[in-house]
């Protein structure tokens, strides 16, 4: 059967580190054969694409964005035979694979700037960005502000600044340079001709730097992302796909669509906090208000939605007061705190409460978009916030209460990265072969829930939604619509039961049917439509003229 080439807006998609999710040779490390043997139990789960973090030579100190190498495997997850192995059992079972485009800059440690950094007439100097002074583009703002003080450092091998969005250990490319551009474009055809399905493309926005502006979405970089995909449609027509990393505000992000020629899909950053929001306020507000102002997108092109990621909760797009809000409300350890946003994994983040991580996921799910999980959070993982920089939520995947949680057979001592180990969160409790033997444990409940969404994949990923505005504000309620099909979604923020009156009018005559019982609802009248709902429950309703 034929592909359908706009698969990505009906996927639900898995972002997962292969340093951390399972160790195939003992060596402490995650790596391609050990998740080549875990790919059943991603298939099993119902995902349809995973996204892998970096997994190029890297000197690991941004756990792979820093890559040193564009066409190889990082050693210690194997070798490129083991990635193909990898690529074509994932394939075999169904399930697509994006991995890491990371072009906004390089390791130092890369060659490219080695040759660039020791002289001025080295064919690659003009492949970074230089200057002799480090007043260059003022006022550009600092993203690593925990750790980075400008975004110019001073290179003493090159006796020049160079340029960096990012760490001080992350030179930014050159995009002005044709032959940056050109090189970028034969990487990726590197991994497309391996047989990759697309690539998460990371930190779109700051391409291109220019004198008096943010150095941010730049029309300039919107030239070189189209330039791009011209290439990519070129060589493989409607069967790859390009998703941004644009961590703005929806207005900005819609231009990375253009005119359906530039990105496929782009997270949508502002909306992650205001579900979080919306949940301590127990007030639909944040969520409609988000959404409302979101523009429309062209017809091949998709949201990316999503709870938590490998980074931090980032509350960039947020108000100083909402971000001090949800400090106050969801980190109130400093430690959880970094750069603008919280490093916490989703359960944690809920305290615990199963309600509220269920109706986070339900929502996630029922959103207009394609949802994005992160890996662990299918059972409640808890994260370490003592460890340093984002590594915290980014521990050993637990497979079992065994040893080492079934992640690794080496000595405990040698792991990347120690295992959650305390009592809420601990592997001995939270892993995936005890969920796996209850029916009502958080992996069966996600189970449940994508297996009900792959049902109507068509309408959650591209249907119209419509929100409804009862006088009950701590319910959100949606409508998703297409082709005839139509899902009522409710929702109860709070964690109090409360009533709805529903104004279904144009529904009059049909029969709701809970899409996870199968229970019939009574029959929506010409009157408002009353609904209980348990604190934090939800309902997905399919409306049936029977
Ligand atoms: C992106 C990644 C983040 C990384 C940064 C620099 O924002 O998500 O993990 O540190 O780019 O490459
Ligand atoms: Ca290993």
């Amino acid at each position: 059967m034929a592909v359908d080439p706009l698969w990505y807006k009906d996927a639900v998609f898995y972002e997962l580190h292969v340093r951390s999710f399972a160790d195939g040779n003992g060596d402490g490390i995650g790596d391609f054969v050990g998740l080549t043997q875990r790919l059943d139990y991603l298939a099993d789960l119902g995902v349809d694409c995973l996204w892998l973090l970096p997994m190029s030579p890297s000197p690991q100190r941004d756990d792979g964005y820093d890559i040193a190498d564009y066409r190889g495997i990082h050693p210690q997850y194997g070798t490129l035979e083991d990635f193909r192995t990898f690529l074509q059992e994932a394939h075999a079972r169904g399930l697509k694979v994006l991995t890491e485009l990371v072009l906004n800059h390089t390791s130092d440690q890369h060659p490219w700037f080695q040759e660039a950094r020791a002289s001025r007439t080295s064919p690659r100097r003009d492949w970074y960005v230089w200057s002799d002074t480090d007043q260059g583009y003022p006022g550009v703002r600092i993203i690593f502000r925990d750790t980075e003080r400008s975004n110019w450092t001073w290179d003493p091998v090159a006796g020049q600044y160079f340029w960096h969005r990012f760490f001080s250990h992350q030179p930014d490319l050159n995009y002005d340079n044709p032959e940056v551009r050109e090189e970028i474009w034969r990487i990726m055809r590197f991994w497309l001709e391996l047989g990759v399905d697309g690539f998460r493309v990371d930190a779109v926005p700051y391409l291109l730097e220019r004198e008096g502006t943010s150095c941010e979405n730049l029309p300039e970089t919107h030239q070189v992302l189209r330039w791009l995909r011209q290439r990519l449609e070129e060589a493989y027509p409607h069967q790859k796909v390009l998703l941004a990393e644009a961590n703005m505000w929806p207005e900005d992000v819609r231009p990375y669509f253009a005119n359906g020629d530039e990105f496929h899909m782009a997270f949508h950053f502002p909306l992650m906090p205001r579900l979080f929001m919306a949940l301590r306020l127990e007030d639909r507000k944040p969520v409609v208000e988000i959404m409302e102002r979101t523009p429309a997108v062209p017809e091949p092109c998709q949201w990316g939605l999503f709870l938590r990621n490998h980074d931090e909760l980032t509350l960039e797009m947020v108000t100083d007061i909402e971000r001090d809000y949800m400090w106050d409300e969801y980190a109130k350890d400093p430690l959880a705190r970094l750069n603008l946003g919280i490093r916490r994994r989703l359960t944690p983040l809920l305290e615990g409460d199963r309600r509220r991580v269920e109706l986070t996921n339900a929502l996630l799910l029922s959103l207009r978009g394609s949802p994005f999980l992160y890996y662990g959070d299918e059972i409640g993982m808890g994260d370490n916030i003592s460890l340093g920089d984002r590594h915290g939520v980014r521990t050993p995947m637990q497979w079992s209460g065994g040893y080492n949680a079934g992640f690794s057979s080496a000595d405990t001592d040698r792991l990347h990265a120690p295992l959650v180990a305390n009592p809420l969160y601990g592997y001995p409790v939270v892993n995936v072969a005890a969920q796996s033997q209850s029916d009502s444990s958080l992996l069966a409940f996600m189970k449940r829930l994508l297996r009900v969404r792959r049902q109507k994949a068509r309408l959650f990923g591209r249907g119209t939604l419509r929100f409804l505005r009862p006088a009950n504000h701590r319910v959100l309620a949606y409508v998703r619509e297409l082709e005839g099909e139509v899902v009522l979604v409710v929702t109860n923020l709070s964690g109090a039961a409360q009533a709805v009156e529903l104004e279904l009018g144009e529904l009059e005559g049909a029969i709701p049917v809970e899409l996870f019982g199968g229970s019939l609802f009574p029959r929506v009248s010409h009157a408002p439509y009353v609904l209980t709902l348990a604190p934090y429950g939800f309902y997905w309703l399919e409306l049936r003229w029977l």
